[in-house]
């Protein structure tokens, strides 16, 4: 894994502006994984920003998102598909027939599911995949003891994550406990992964991510195993890593070695 440790949050977002610019500059064709959650506002906004200065296309890309509450139609405001729309979609060169959203909408959540994975297959697989992490140590919405080779499918959330994302549904408002969700098994067949964490919040997850055991436990911890996962925090997601000395040592090194 590599880590990168910078010092604010529109830091972290602008870093993996850079990877994404990168990746579609390098393949204008790329298919990319993407996330919702307040953590990826900031780095859409830059990349909205570098399309709108004409420095950067989504033209040719594809995208396909983690994970979908299941129950919502893509209508409705506190649907990911929504969110996806309004955050970045609709503001990009991108045509939304090449960007997928699992439907929260299905009546056959299985199928769909299925169909979800036979899509990403078709298109190649996917290129570069964006992360959040939960407070929990979740990715996409596998919750701690999801299967670490898990496949799309159908999710209960936990009573904890359903408390953190109240914040966006009104009083009373119906708000789901299920979702359609990448599997864990399906994110680490993304050819690279990009975590984004910022904030004290996540600094006891990234720890558990980076300096615990491969655990169900900590679904993020995964990203151990993976060849190419690339986790970029702010200083208050790193502050419980214990190793942070020799986390900026090794990336001081990156940079004298240029294409590491
Ligand atoms: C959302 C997703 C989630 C979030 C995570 C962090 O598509 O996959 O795993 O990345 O819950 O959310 P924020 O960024 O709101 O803290």
């Amino acid at each position: 894994m590599q880590i990168v440790i910078l010092d604010t949050p529109e830091q972290v977002a602008n870093y993996g502006a850079d990877r994404f610019a990168d990746q579609l500059k390098h393949k204008p064709d790329s298919v990319l994984g993407l996330a919702t959650g307040s953590t990826p506002i900031a780095l859409y906004n830059a990349l909205i920003a570098r399309v709108q200065r004409g420095e950067l296309s989504f033209a040719k890309a594809r995208t396909f998102n983690l994970d979908e509450y299941l129950g919502l139609a893509g209508t409705h405001l506190q649907s990911y598909r929504y969110f996806m729309n309004e955050h970045l979609f609709r503001h990009l060169d991108i045509d939304l027939a090449n960007t997928a959203v699992p439907d929260g909408a299905t009546e056959e959540p299985l199928a769909a599911c299925d169909a979800y994975e036979a899509a990403i297959k078709a298109a190649g697989g996917i290129d570069l995949q964006l992360l959040g992490i939960g407070r929990n140590g979740h990715i996409g919405f596998n919750e701690p003891s999801s299967s670490l080779a898990s496949r799309t499918r159908v999710k209960t959330l936990t009573p904890d994550t359903v408390k953190a994302n109240q914040r966006f549904f009104e009083a009373g408002e119906f708000q789901p406990h299920l979702s359609i969700t990448m599997g864990i098994g399906t994110i680490m067949e993304a050819r690279q992964i990009l975590l984004l964490a910022t904030g004290e919040g996540k600094a006891a997850a990234v720890r558990a991510t980076v300096e615990g055991p491969l655990a169900a436990r900590c679904p993020a911890s995964i990203l151990q195993m993976h060849p190419k996962a690339t986790l970029v925090l702010d200083r208050a997601a790193a502050s419980q890593l214990e190793d942070v000395a020799f986390y900026q040592y090794i990336e001081q090194e990156n940079q004298r070695l240029p294409g590491v």
